[in-house]
């Protein structure tokens, strides 16, 4: 490859060619590969050691190619006017005709699909005659990452190129919500449920323990930087770090804070690469102070919750 085409070719050389590369989103960084090709899409789940029955989410640009892959619902249509490009991810009915590869959805009739924010993945998605299936760029059960240089601590060398983005600016993912029959929520993220509901006018609930509708990825140990977290301290322990929301005046350099000023939005921007902090000082303890349960908090502590159960 010649080494001054510009950075989109550059992603289009390594992507027509089956392999994977990161990109950018304002979500996470994601670890993408051409959705229409089994050989690129099996080197995802290689690289991120994912079980294949975990699917993956789609990525495209505009609604002429979904409408190709997806049958639409008016759901879906509220949702899309309002949120996106956004980070959210829609579970809809796959169509029979559609070209997805079949190890994107385990071989099922649904496909989780995504617009992203982000101007130059979207440059990306409009130069290429395929969307892009794309899960976090972490290996499975780690933190996600939120700029080129996380993707390349978990990866290293064994992706061909990472498409810069600057840091992720809403540095959580987005939130899933299954428009299978009736909406049910499937993962808190970036848009709060709260902002769905006055949407579609409906009552929709996260419920963390339904048994019904079922999102494989949604497993227990999650979004880990493998060191024993405790939750909800009031004062750390000698050698643990400390992960505070709101910024005070404790002089110890084992104290984190996620935000200046309390704030949930910028907590949860700053959750991600604060664990990662925390693990390259190589702390071999996390405590976190209380989560408020509103808003972003609620985002903050299901992650933190799975991140917890490491053992
Ligand atoms: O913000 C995001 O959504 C990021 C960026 C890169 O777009 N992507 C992301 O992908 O978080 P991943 O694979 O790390 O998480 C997607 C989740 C997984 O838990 C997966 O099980 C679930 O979506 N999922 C994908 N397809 C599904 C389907 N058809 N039905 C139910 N859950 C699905
Ligand atoms: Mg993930």
């Amino acid at each position: 490859m010649r080494n001054n085409l510009s950075n989109i070719k550059k992603c289009r050389y390594y992507l027509n060619r089956n392999e994977c590369i990161g990109i950018p989103t304002e979500t996470v960084y994601g670890l993408a590969a051409n959705a229409y090709s089994h050989q690129a899409v099996s080197k995802i789940f290689k690289l991120k050691k994912r079980t294949k029955k975990n699917p993956l989410i789609v990525h495209y640009v505009n609604l002429k190619d979904l409408n190709r892959d997806c049958y639409l619902n008016n759901y879906f249509f509220k949702l899309y006017k309002k949120f996106c490009p956004g980070p959210i991810t829609f579970i809809l009915e796959l169509k029979k005709n559609s070209k997805i590869a079949k190890n994107v959805t385990n071989n099922k009739n649904t496909l989780g699909v995504r617009f992203p924010r982000h101007s130059t993945t979207q440059k990306l998605l409009r130069s290429l005659s395929y969307p892009l299936a794309a899960p976090s760029a972490n290996v499975s059960k780690k933190i996600s990452p939120v700029s080129k240089e996380d993707v390349k601590d978990e990866f290293g060398r064994q992706i061909k190129y990472i498409l810069e983005g600057g840091r992720s600016k809403i540095g959580i993912e987005s939130t899933i919500i299954s428009l299978l029959g009736k909406p049910q929520i499937l993962r808190l993220g970036g848009i709060e449920v709260k902002q769905i509901n006055k949407v579609l006018g409906i009552k929709l609930k996260y419920n963390k323990n339904s048994k019904k509708v079922v999102s494989p990825g949604q497993e227990k140990i999650h979004y880990s930087p493998e060191i024993p977290i405790r939750l909800n301290v009031k004062m750390s322990k000698k050698g643990e770090a400390f992960i505070l929301i709101k910024k005070r005046k404790l002089y110890c350099k084992s104290f984190f804070y996620l935000s200046k000023n309390n704030n949930l939005k910028e907590s949860a921007k700053n959750l991600y690469k604060t664990l990662r902090l925390i693990k390259k000082l190589n702390f071999k303890k996390i405590a976190v102070e209380k989560i408020p349960n509103k808003e972003f908090g609620q985002v903050i502590y299901d992650r933190l919750v799975r991140a917890s159960n490491f053992k």
